[in-house]
């Protein structure tokens, strides 16, 4: 049986199921501070993007430990309404705004921005288009963090290679994806993995319960009930694969 990917399902269901969680990706608050440690020179006037940003978990670490503004951007409305509630609730809000927008389509100026942040998304638009196309809007001397989803090993068993190269296309190994920054025009500053508890207790568990709620509000929908099914079906690829794959956290410096 062909298998379905995840970009094949319906993009509204998709979204309603991801806004009721605290994390659309995997990640933690401690990695988003770790990758914050080597960048410099941000100072009240900054100004920082984080794309694709969903409802907002990292959006409000990096606020918290930055000083500037930071335009956060997502395509789903939904997801903006709840960061900047969640902006307003933390007294963030004179300097977060959360806007609906595509990261394939900024609304910045050239050179305008000091930080680049985004945290699980760039493969909606690739990793390398991304790279070359943000860059225009960083100033010399910016920063660009990115996690991105690559391999720990130069080959994998066939099942899980098949899975990701479904899922996003342009997976390549940490080296890989490093040239790739390099090339696009940016010195490499750091990688590091993120930690297995970013897609276990901060991403795959507290599924769990929304998969539950997501099934009764939806009996008997075949959509509904493949995309869950594919969600978990995800979750045990990663219990069974995760010494091959994982994010990782890029950092560069626009040259
Ligand atoms: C895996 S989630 C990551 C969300 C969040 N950064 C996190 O780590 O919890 C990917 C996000 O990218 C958003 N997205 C997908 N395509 C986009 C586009 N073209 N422009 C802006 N956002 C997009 C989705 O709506 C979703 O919120």
């Amino acid at each position: 049986m062909e298998e379905t990917a995840i970009h094949e399902f319906d993009f509204a269901l998709i979204n309603e199921y991801f806004v009721g969680l605290e994390r659309q990706g995997p990640g933690s608050p401690e990695a988003t501070i770790r990758a914050l440690s080597f960048i410099g020179n941000l100072s009240d006037e900054s100004k920082i993007a984080d794309l694709g940003c969903g409802t907002g978990g990292q959006t409000m670490v990096l606020a918290q430990n930055t000083r500037g503004t930071i335009t956060a951007l997502d395509l789903f409305p939904g997801s903006i309404d709840k960061l900047n509630a969640s902006a307003e609730k933390l007294g963030l809000r004179n300097r977060v705004n959360g806007i609906v927008g595509s990261m394939d389509n900024l609304p910045f100026q050239n050179d305008e921005l000091d930080l680049i942040w985004s945290e699980g998304a760039i493969d909606n638009i690739g990793f390398e288009k991304g790279l070359n196309y943000w860059r225009s809007f960083l100033r010399k001397g910016g920063f660009l963090a990115v996690t991105n989803a690559s391999w720990f090993t130069d080959e994998r068993p066939t099942e899980i290679e098949k899975f990701w190269l479904e899922a996003s296309p342009e997976i390549g190994t940490i080296g890989h994806d490093i040239s790739v920054m390099q090339k696009a025009g940016y010195v490499p500053v750091a990688a590091f993995t993120l930690s297995e508890n970013c897609w276990t207790d901060n991403y795959y568990i507290p599924q769990k319960i929304r998969q539950e709620e997501f099934l009764n509000k939806y009996a008997d929908n075949k959509t509904a009930e493949a995309f869950i099914a594919y969600m978990r079906h995800e979750a045990d690829l990663y219990a069974k694969y995760k010494q091959y794959y994982g994010y990782v956290f890029y950092i560069g410096e626009k040259i």
